[in-house]
């Protein structure tokens, strides 16, 4: 089977087995099959976070359970539950759509709710964690469905213990937000607040009008995977330490640098845009020319060559700046 319509980067690459679930009972019997129980899974949500360098020799499973729901609701918050195969940017329009706020800054990630807890996704000041509530996943090891609550996920930067200790034995079937009825706008990221002044939004902006923002702020930085094959954010933004900092500071003026509990976080894009790869080209591939975080394929490319081109981007800010990138972007 073709992955090629399955993952955002727009690789041509096969699985040998692939197929779908719609439902907990669907996937139970799905794991109960000989074939797949002997097989390597790779559980496909959106493929917007991957990026296959080879054949997957293994089953693709693909997560399409839907369901959007509010479970529950008081005076102040409501309960949110999403069936893990609906896409995140869907739900997002349906907490608009009920007049809910807490995930208007995560507008237009692409992928699906349930790979979003997987690496707590975060833009704009938000992530998903402020409003996780829990989530439900099923044991491939026993088939029984488990809650996590949020101190259970381990969140951190683009980080759960589904990286971590308990990576490929859960797959998440679930996920529940808490909303809040009363919007509490999330301004702390500077472009937000200048993208509403200039989108003419005066006041204090509605979540609708902050998604609107969000969506702008995106849509003039981040390529659109239906036209330029990526995966956003190829590296995270790595942290050093505050004497690190000093010193890069001293040699590199112009350093950006964000303080977080021990240390800084310095912007990734920065380094590389330094290093002189932004907006560069190696045939079909290359960094994008808006963003030098993104990772590009033009059409064509191979995903090994994206691999390679990563390697040399790590070498060269390693080199300039002795800061160790490390890919957000699940590498197969
Ligand atoms: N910058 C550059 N050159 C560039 C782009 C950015 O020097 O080409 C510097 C600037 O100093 C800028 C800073 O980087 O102020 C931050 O840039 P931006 O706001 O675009 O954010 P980012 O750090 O590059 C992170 C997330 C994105 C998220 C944005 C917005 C990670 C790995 N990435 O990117 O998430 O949308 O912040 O909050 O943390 C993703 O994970 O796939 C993703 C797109």
């Amino acid at each position: 089977v073709s992955l090629r319509p399955y993952n955002t980067f727009g690789l041509e690459v096969k699985a040998r087995l692939f197929a779908r679930f719609t439902s907990v009972e669907e996937l139970r019997a799905l794991l109960a099959l000989p074939e797949v129980q002997a097989a390597t899974k790779l559980v496909l949500g959106g493929g917007s976070n991957l990026l296959f360098t080879q054949d997957f020799d293994g089953v693709v499973l693909k997560n399409e359970i839907r369901g959007l729901d509010i479970i529950s609701q008081d005076a102040e918050t409501a309960l949110v539950r999403a069936g893990a195969g609906e896409s995140w940017h869907g739900l997002v329009q349906y907490t608009l759509d009920q007049e809910l706020s807490g995930i208007e800054n995560l507008s237009l990630i692409p992928g699906t709710v349930g790979a979003a807890p997987l690496q707590n996704i975060g833009a704009y000041g938000s992530e998903l964690k402020d409003t996780f509530e829990q989530l439900e996943a099923l044991e491939i090891s026993t088939g029984q469905v488990r809650t996590f609550s949020a101190a259970e996920c381990g969140f951190g930067y683009r980080e759960s213990v589904f990286k971590g200790p308990l990576k490929n034995q859960f797959i998440v079937t679930g996920v529940v937000l808490r909303l809040q009825r009363q919007a509490r706008p999330n301004l702390s990221y500077g472009a937000i607040k200048t993208t509403l002044e200039d989108l003419g939004i005066g006041g204090e902006p509605t979540p609708r009008e902050v998604s609107e923002a969000v969506m702008h702020i995106r849509r003039s930085k981040l390529p659109d995977p239906t036209q330029i094959g990526n995966a956003g954010s190829f590296f995270k933004n790595p942290e050093v330490s505050q004497l690190k900092y000093d010193e890069l500071k001293a040699h590199f003026p112009e350093l950006p640098g964000y303080p977080v509990p021990g240390g800084v976080k310095v912007p990734a894009a920065w380094l590389i845009e330094q290093c002189g790869w932004k907006g560069q080209r190696r045939g079909a591939h290359g960094v994008h020319d808006k963003q030098a975080l993104v990772l590009v394929n033009h059409g064509g490319a191979l995903g090994h060559d994206i691999r390679e081109l990563a390697h040399d981007i790590i070498a060269s800010v390693r080199e300039k700046f002795g800061i160790e990138l490390h890919p957000e972007v699940n590498i197969l």
